[in-house]
């Protein structure tokens, strides 16, 4: 009997999407590749890069923090074999929880490289055979890999993406990382704390492109504090292999200046691109746009019936919960229900310390639109809670409309404002006002309590500033 729905791809979209469809009563299948279920985000992205922060951060505060606190505990030291296997448990523990909920739903995974053979038909290669199931829906969640820099190869050695950064074997006395976006300023500060010293060389004048320019400049300038270095506005053009230490060329982005910045590691982190090679996409006749992006329509159709897509492999943010969100809506559309994904109320957090995290629009966004607002800020350093542990960096902001005062758009940068950026991701997608949230009782003592002071200075009338 054919499966009603074959997912290829079992990350976040893909194993998401499939565990919906079972619950909607569908007889679901997963293809994937790798050996592991749970794709980029479980095994080489989110999930370790998350527990080398963590693990990370509590290192820097047991050298910073703890004397302070009156904790002694001698001169800690990094144990990076058993800091490496505290992240591989972790690991392990999250793709195993795939492999769990695939069989408490029921579906059939399994292991190989997935094709689009014809409609209604997928091919599994592995190991050398060659299978072939049939069924009534394909969704393709194939996800994205790294992107390339010409002329620098990837050895994942001295030369890594984010999957050869996570598993280094010794901290790099020097590590050159290109591209101050996520991947190079989170992945940065792991290995800053751990003891490296770390350059940034960023194309564009600024970091974090795209994220609210004014939360940028003020992280910018903490990171500098914490010591990572940034070459704004220059481009590494070439990297020299032949001696024990790498040897860079970095340029003016312009042209121009050209300087060689020697390090032990370089990590390039300029993007990610959609993966769809083996998919047999061509021949299917599935339409890309011109970044290799499967083309969708508003209910994730492709322009071939039958066939949809999720996740990094479509257009929009390259987010774990984008892909989970687009992987429910599409299973529930594919069951004849209205799936949704609400694209202006997708929180983007970024894990350094302190952490940023918005929602929204930016001021940069609002201005460029045209649109009238109003801001209210609240800076840590008035917040209860922040000063008694001693974390006071960053500030809440809020941009309300001007004329109607429905939030627009909120920013964090504090210690846990990803975890505080769900009340406003709540907040907007009731439509809330910034009045609301200032008239809804938070918690003492709090964190939280700057979100509603920073709703209160909208109309400004914090109360502890
Ligand atoms: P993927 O997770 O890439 O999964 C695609 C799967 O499809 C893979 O398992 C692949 O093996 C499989 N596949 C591909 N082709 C085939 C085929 N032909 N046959 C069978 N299987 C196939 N996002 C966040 O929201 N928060 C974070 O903190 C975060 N941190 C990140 C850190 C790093 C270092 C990286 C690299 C990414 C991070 N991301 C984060 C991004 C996040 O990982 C992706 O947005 C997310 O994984 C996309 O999910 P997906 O299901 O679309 O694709
Ligand atoms: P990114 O798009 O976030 O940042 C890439 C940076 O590299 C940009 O600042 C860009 O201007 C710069 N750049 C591009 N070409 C360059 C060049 N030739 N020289 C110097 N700089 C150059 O991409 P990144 O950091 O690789 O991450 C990929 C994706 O993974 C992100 O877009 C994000 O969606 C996802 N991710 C999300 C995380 C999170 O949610 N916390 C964490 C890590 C990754």
């Amino acid at each position: 009997m054919p499966y009603d729905l074959i997912v290829i791809g079992s990350g976040p979209g893909g194993y998401v999407c499939a565990i919906r469809a079972a619950q909607l009563g569908m007889k679901v299948a997963v293809v994937e590749k790798d050996k592991t279920f749970g794709g980029t985000c479980l095994n080489v992205g989110c999930i370790p890069s998350k527990a080398m922060l963590h693990t990370s951060e509590l290192y820097e505060e047991s050298i910073q923090l703890f004397p302070k606190m009156g904790i002694k505990i001698g001169k800690p030291e990094v144990d990076l074999p058993a800091m490496m296997k505290f992240k591989d448990e972790g690991v392990d523990g999250n793709v195993k929880g795939v492999a769990f909920l695939f069989r408490k739903n029921k579906i059939d995974a399994f292991q190989g490289i997935g094709r689009l053979a014809a409609a209604g038909k997928v091919e599994v290669k592995a190991d050398g055979k060659t299978e072939t199931l049939e069924t009534k829906a394909i969704v393709i969640a194939t996800g994205s890999d790294v992107a390339r820099l010409r002329g620098i190869d990837i050895d994942e050695k001295r030369i890594v993406s984010s999957t050869g950064a996570l598993v280094l074997g010794e901290v790099p006395q020097r590590l050159l990382i290109v591209g101050a976006g996520v991947i190079g300023l989170e992945l940065g500060s792991v290995w800053r704390r751990l003891g490296a010293q770390v350059v940034v060389v960023e194309f564009l004048d600024r970091i974090l492109p795209g994220m609210d320019s004014e939360v940028c400049r003020q992280f910018q300038r903490l990171l500098e504090k914490q010591g990572i270095t940034f070459k704004l506005a220059s481009k590494v053009t070439a990297v020299d292999k032949s001696n024990a230490r790498l040897k860079a060329t970095v340029e003016a982005a312009a042209g121009g200046a050209v300087e060689t910045i020697e390090a032990d590691i370089v990590l390039v982190s300029i993007g990610r691109v959609p993966f769809t090679e083996g998919l047999g996409l061509e021949d299917a006749g599935v339409k890309k746009d011109n970044r290799g992006r499967v083309i969708v329509d508003a209910h994730y159709a492709t322009n071939v019936p039958g066939i949809y897509a999720i996740g990094d492999v479509i257009a929009g943010p390259m987010l774990a919960h984008k892909a989970e969100d687009e992987g429910v809506a599409v299973a529930e559309i594919i069951a004849g229900q209205a799936g949704h994904v609400n694209y202006d109320v997708i929180p983007n957090v970024v894990y350094t310390f302190p952490e940023i995290a918005s929602v929204g629009k930016s001021e940069d966004e609002l201005k460029e639109a045209g649109i009238a607002y109003n801001v209210g800020k609240f800076p840590f350093t008035a917040n209860g809670r922040a000063k008694v542990n001693h974390q006071t960096e960053g500030f809440v902001k809020i941009l309300a409309d001007a004329k109607t005062d429905r939030v627009l758009g909120v920013h964090i940068m504090g210690a846990d404002a990803g975890n505080m950026i769900a009340e406003a991701a709540v907040a907007m997608e009731f439509g809330a006002a910034s009045e609301d949230i200032a008239r809804t009782c938070h918690a003492h003592p709090t964190l939280t309590e700057a979100v509603k002071e920073a709703a209160l200075a909208v109309n400004k009338r914090a109360i502890s500033m």
